[in-house]
Parts: structure tokens; C-alpha cells; sequence
């Protein structure tokens, strides 16, 4: 492993990934290769721009001949897959985009991986694939029942992943994750978005009533368990990455309240989302034994994330201006006009 492609490397996770990896591989080369969706952002490779193992290069992964030219150039062994279409109201309101990307593209990634060569690929999936878990813990070898066309959209990305594996002898493997938060995530989703809506004291709108259960991950240990599973990780093999931390969204909700110092009443219960999933928990024993352990408790990790959004409003300000402000329209203006 010597040069790493990183698709999806300006997002939330994707970046946390490639600020880790410049920092602690500097024998490995990293190419950050990256649409800049909306949710795309330059600024959060900021700290690694002038890094000597670090290089960004603009593209879609769904386009053959931009991945084509940039395994080529860069001589890429490794891919480490972040690039989706990540949230599920979106994907509720317009399934497209994540065909294309989290489906095409992941296809078009292994496709021309296999065609260069590419020693080891990672697909970054997550535990929606497994679907509403009513009780215990997905481990994973369980079936999938993904409920929302984003859930979907990545199950049909890891299994054209698995597929290669089997059929072309493909050396891939796979990481889900749980529901991850902390610095640096677009602030469409709940932490983020909670946190930002709350400092400028206004309505958080909590679908139905608040009592689907999420299993949180710090950001930072999800990077990291990607890494794991990238080095020590068996070809063909899937690993949970759980933050086996669960609590209900109203409690999530209620702990920003009290860290921002803000009134419960900016609570508003609003008509559920579609298809909702009630639970998701997974096991991280599989993980566990190749030695990933996640650092951060919730209690630690939300109080860290709430001060960074306190503390960069430069980050998010700009965000919240323009597509985010008509996405907020469509999404929250009826549910709140309709709130319970
Ligand atoms: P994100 O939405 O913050 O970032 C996605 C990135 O992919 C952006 O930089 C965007 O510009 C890029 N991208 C989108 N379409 C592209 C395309 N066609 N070509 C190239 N780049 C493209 O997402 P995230 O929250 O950082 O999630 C990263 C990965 O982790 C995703 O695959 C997601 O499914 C998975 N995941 C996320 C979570 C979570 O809680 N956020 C949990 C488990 C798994
Ligand atoms: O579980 C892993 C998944 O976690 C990732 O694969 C996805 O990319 C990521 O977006 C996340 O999906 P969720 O749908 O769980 O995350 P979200 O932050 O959108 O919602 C978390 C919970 O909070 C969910 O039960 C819906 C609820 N919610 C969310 C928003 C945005 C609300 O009640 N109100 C809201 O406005």
C-alpha cells in the first residue's frame, strides 16, 4: 500500500479520514478525489492542504474516464471508498443522485480498479443496510432489508463490491458504520443540524415522537476503524464499525439543549419521516478482534462536537445560505407549519 485514493475525501467522514491518514502515514501518498457536492467542502481539508502526502483532484466517481485518468496518474494500489449521496430525507425526496453515485459509481470505481490493478479496495457502507433491528444487534453476516432508497442505494454499492470479490478475486472489504457525528458535518443532519438551529434559537424539528433509537460514533473513531479494516481487514469480508452507544433522538436532542444552555421548548414534534426506521444496533465484535476500539463515549464526543459548532460558526454560517436554504424549505417548512 503506497498510494491511496480517497473518493469522497471533502466530506464529513471522508475528510476526517484523510486528515488522519496524511497525519499518521507519511510514506503513504493521498489522493483526494471529490465531486464538491454540496456537501462536498474544501475547507475541511484545510489543515492538510499544504501537506507534502496530500494531493486533491476534482471528480465524479461515476465518470469513467476521470477515475481512469486519476488511478493512472497517481498509480494508485488502494481505494478507499467515502463518495454517496449520504442523507436519507434526500434520497426520500429524489432517489437520483444516489443511483448514480452510490450505485454506478461504486460500480465504475471497482471496474476500472480491477482494469489498473488496484491491490485493495474498501467500500464504506453503513448499518442501514441491515434495516429496522426491533432487538438485539446485527452482526454481519445478517440478511439486509434497507427500507429507504439511500439504504438501498448502499447495500447495491457493498454487494457490486462483494461481487468482485467473489467473481474477479477483487481484494475488497467493507466497513458499516453507525450513525457518526462531530467537527465538520454538514449541517443537514441531526446532531448539526440541532446544535446550529438551537444557537440561534430556533425550532428543532423532532420526527414523530422522538423515540427511534440511533447508535452514535465519533467521528475520529470511525476514521480510524476505516483504517483498521484497510490494513488488517480479510479480503471479501464486511466489518460493523459500532459506536455501541444508543440512545432515543429526544434524549440526543434534549443533552444539545442543555450543553448550548438553551430552553426544552425549542422542541417542535413534527409528522415522522417516511419510512422511518425505529432502530439500528450492530455488534462490533468482528471489528474488535482485528483491534479497533472506539476512544470516544457519547457523553465525551457530543460535548466536544457541540463547543466546535459554538466555536466555527465560520464553518457552518456560509453553509446555511442558498441550495441549504431552499432544502430546508422543502423538507421542514410543512412539517413545522403541521408540527404535533
Ligand atoms: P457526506 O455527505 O458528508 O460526504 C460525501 C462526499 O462525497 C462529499 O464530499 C461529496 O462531494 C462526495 N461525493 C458525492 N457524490 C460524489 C461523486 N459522484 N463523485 C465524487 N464525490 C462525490 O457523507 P459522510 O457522512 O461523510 O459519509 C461518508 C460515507 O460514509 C458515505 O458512503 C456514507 O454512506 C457512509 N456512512 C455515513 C455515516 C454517517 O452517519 N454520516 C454512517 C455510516 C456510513
Ligand atoms: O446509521 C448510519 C446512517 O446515519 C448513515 O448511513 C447516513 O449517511 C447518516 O445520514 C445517518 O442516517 P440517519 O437518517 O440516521 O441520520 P439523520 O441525522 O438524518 O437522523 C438521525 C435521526 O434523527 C433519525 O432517526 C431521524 C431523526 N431526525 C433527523 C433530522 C435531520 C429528526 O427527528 N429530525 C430531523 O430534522
Amino acid at each position: 500500500m503506497r498510494n491511496i485514493l480517497v473518493t469522497g475525501g471533502a466530506g464529513f467522514i471522508g475528510s476526517a479520514f484523510v486528515r488522519h491518514m496524511v497525519a499518521r502515514y507519511p510514506n503513504y501518498n493521498i489522493v483526494c478525489f471529490d465531486k464538491l457536492t454540496y456537501a462536498g467542502n474544501i475547507d475541511n481539508l484545510l489543515s492538510v492542504s499544504d501537506e507534502a502526502n496530500y494531493r486533491f483532484e476534482r471528480g465524479d466517481v461515476a465518470t469513467r474516464s476521470a477515475v481512469s485518468r486519476v488511478l493512472r496518474d497517481y498509480h494508485i494500489d488502494t481505494v478507499v471508498n467515502f463518495a454517496a449521496e449520504s442523507h436519507v430525507d434526500r434520497s426520500i425526496l429524489d432517489p437520483d443522485a444516489f443511483i448514480h453515485t452510490d450505485v454506478v459509481g461504486v460500480y465504475i470505481l471497482l471496474d476500472e480498479g480491477r482494469k489498473h490493478g488496484i491491490e485493495r479496495f474498501c467500500q464504506v457502507s453503513t448499518d442501514e443496510v441491515y434495516g429496522d433491528i426491533e432487538d438485539g444487534a446485527s452482526l454481519e453476516g445478517d440478511r439486509f432489508l434497507p427500507n429507504s432508497p439511500y439504504a438501498a442505494s448502499k447495500a447495491a454499492g457493498e454487494l457490486m463490491a462483494r461481487a468482485y470479490h467473489v467473481t474477479y478475486g477483487m481484494d475488497a472489504v467493507i466497513t458499516r458504520g453507525s450513525n457518526t457525528y462531530g467537527p465538520y458535518q454538514y449541517p443537514e443532519k441531526l446532531v448539526p443540524f440541532f446544535t446550529t438551529e438551537a444557537i440561534d434559537d430556533r425550532p428543532l424539528p423532532l420526527y414523530g415522537d422522538g423515540r427511534q433509537i440511533r447508535d452514535w460514533l465519533y467521528v475520529d473513531d470511525h476514521a480510524r476503524g476505516v483504517d483498521c479494516v484497510l490494513h488488517f481487514g480479510a479480503a471479501g469480508q464486511a466489518y460493523n464499525l459500532a459506536g455501541e452507544n444508543q440512545r432515543f433522538n429526544i434524549d440526543v436532542t434534549r443533552r444539545i439543549l442543555d450543553l448550548l444552555g438553551k430552553p426544552q421548548s425549542l422542541i417542535r414534534h413534527v409528522p415522522d419521516r417516511e419510512g422511518h426506521d425505529r432502530r439500528y444496533a450492530m455488534s462490533a465484535e468482528k471489528a474488535r478482534a482485528l483491534g479497533w476500539r472506539r476512544d470516544f463515549d457519547f457523553d465525551t464526543g457530543l460535548e466536544a462536537t457541540v463547543r466546535w459548532y459554538q466555536e466555527n460558526e465560520w464553518w457552518w454560517r456560509k453553509i446555511k445560505t442558498g441550495e441549504y436554504l431552499e432544502y430546508y424549505q422543502q423538507q421542514y417548512a410543512g412539517r413545522l407549519a403541521a408540527q404535533e
